[in-house]
């Protein structure tokens, strides 16, 4: 071996070691290179700090409060419903899109405004419930004194944001970027998202199962894909399972499962001044299915939402023949904001963890893994913390060091 590869070895040991020496005191995250421009959906797990306003929330983030609702299967049709005030502790998924940014998949900028008595750290750990470290804040801003901020000052608060191609084992799925509390273990938030300890770890580049309070994982869901053409204003919707979204300049409603995952999308309950939702040459619009049963089986008509080209919505006609006529649609069940409710995990007699903290609407049926407190509490151990992760995507990300330690290494890299 040369001397050289020697050098380069003991070096990436180095390396190795003092990321995982400063994983011991600090929090992890899962990093996604890209090399494409290309945007794409993902989520961010939020829990509430205060009670805020659904408007609040939405631009906390910069998300269309609509979107907000939609993703979290939330009704809109409740009157006033922006101005809704959410519970203190409640968990909601937030939409966000991703984009590439030096290499690596970033949330598209979030803006905060600072108010009298904001800390960086008051800021990531309670506003922004831990989706971002102080340290990370004052870098992205250059902020030379933490220890003084201006009211009113423009703070860019980057996100995590994954896509890994809006797929899981070849399965179209959203990522939800999930910050551990401190209850967690992987196996409950495995179970709460309905996928599998080994998924987790694949999907975050694990070699054993440990996550400390505060790391963040990107846990994948299950969902519906879209086929708009490239061209298209939405191309690449994916809508998770048991959830809605809204597109077309609030025109169209989309929604996945829950039998099936295929994106099934309507005319919007708030459209107004929206360009034709009819298919050429039919009766049909936008959602309407025909059935019509024959000799080998069943004759379907539907007419499809194609996406929104040049401002025009995009609405195909298709003819196939199933073996059975299909039963009426079935859509994610609804929660009325007034059956926002939550729960202390810790005290709850164990339900399953994605129905915490939510009353559906209609008692009895499935419940969708939206909105309530996030998955966890199944079972009290927590895994160690800390553990190094040598694993190409995780990167150990000290709150306090990481980048003056990158930094160093890349000097020592260079002068070799
Ligand atoms: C991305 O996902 C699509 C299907 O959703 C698949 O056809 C394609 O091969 C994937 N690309 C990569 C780089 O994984
Ligand atoms: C077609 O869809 C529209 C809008 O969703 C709905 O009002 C209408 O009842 C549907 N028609 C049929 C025949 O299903
Ligand atoms: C959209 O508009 C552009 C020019 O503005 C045109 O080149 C393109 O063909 C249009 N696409 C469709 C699908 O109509
Ligand atoms: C989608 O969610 C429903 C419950 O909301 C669940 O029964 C179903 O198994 C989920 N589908 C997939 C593919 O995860």
């Amino acid at each position: 071996m040369s001397k050289q590869s020697h050098t380069h070895r003991f070096l990436f040991c180095l390396f190795v070691f003092i990321l995982g020496a400063a994983s011991f005191v600090s929090s992890k995250s899962t990093i996604e290179p890209c090399s494409n421009s290309d945007s794409c959906n993902a989520l961010v797990g939020y829990t509430l700090y205060t009670d805020l306003k659904v408007s609040q929330v939405a631009s906390l983030f910069q998300v269309d409060p609509i979107s907000l609702l939609t993703a979290n299967a939330i009704d809109i049709s409740y009157p006033d419903v922006e101005n809704h005030i959410l519970p203190a502790k409640l968990f909601l998924k937030i939409p966000i899109t991703c984009s590439c940014v030096d290499g690596i998949r970033k949330s598209v900028s979030t803006r905060y405004k600072t108010r009298p008595a904001d800390t960086l750290s008051l800021i990531a750990d309670s506003v922004y419930s831990g989706l971002v470290s102080a340290d990370q804040i004052r870098e992205a801003n250059s902020v030379s004194d933490p220890s003084v901020l201006d009211v009113g000052q423009i703070l860019t608060v980057p996100l995590p944001c994954t896509c890994f191609n809006s797929s899981d084992n070849n399965l179209p799925a959203v990522y939800l970027s999930y910050v551990v509390r401190p209850m967690d273990t992987l196996a409950g938030i495995a179970a709460g998202y309905s996928t599998t300890l080994t998924d987790l770890m694949n999907v975050n580049a694990m070699g054993v199962p440990s996550i400390g309070a505060g790391d963040i994982i990107a846990v994948p869901i299950p969902a519906c894909a879209s086929n708009f053409p490239k061209s298209s204003a939405d191309f690449g919707l994916a809508v998770p399972n048991g959830s809605y979204a809204i597109t077309a300049g609030h025109c169209v409603q989309c929604s996945c499962g829950p039998g099936n995952l295929n994106l099934y999308c309507q005319p919007a309950s708030l459209a107004v001044s929206c360009s034709s939702m009819q298919c050429k040459s039919s009766n049909l619009m936008v959602g309407n299915v025909t059935a019509q049963p024959s000799g080998g089986g069943c004759n379907v008509n539907s007419c499809t939402y194609g996406g929104i080209v040049n401002g025009s919505i995009v609405a195909t006609l298709s003819s196939t023949l199933q073996p059975r006529c299909p039963g009426p649609h079935q859509f994610p069940p609804l929660i009325a904001p007034t059956d926002l409710t939550v729960r202390d995990s810790l005290f709850a007699p164990a339900p399953a963890p994605s129905q915490e903290g939510v009353t559906p609407k209609n008692p009895g049926s499935v419940i969708l893994p939206g909105a309530g407190l996030g998955p966890g509490g199944l079972s009290p151990a927590n895994g160690p913390t800390g553990s190094i992760s040598a694993a190409p995507l995780v990167i150990p990300l000290s709150r306090y060091q990481s980048g003056i330690l990158l930094l160093g290494v890349l000097v020592v890299l260079t002068t070799y």
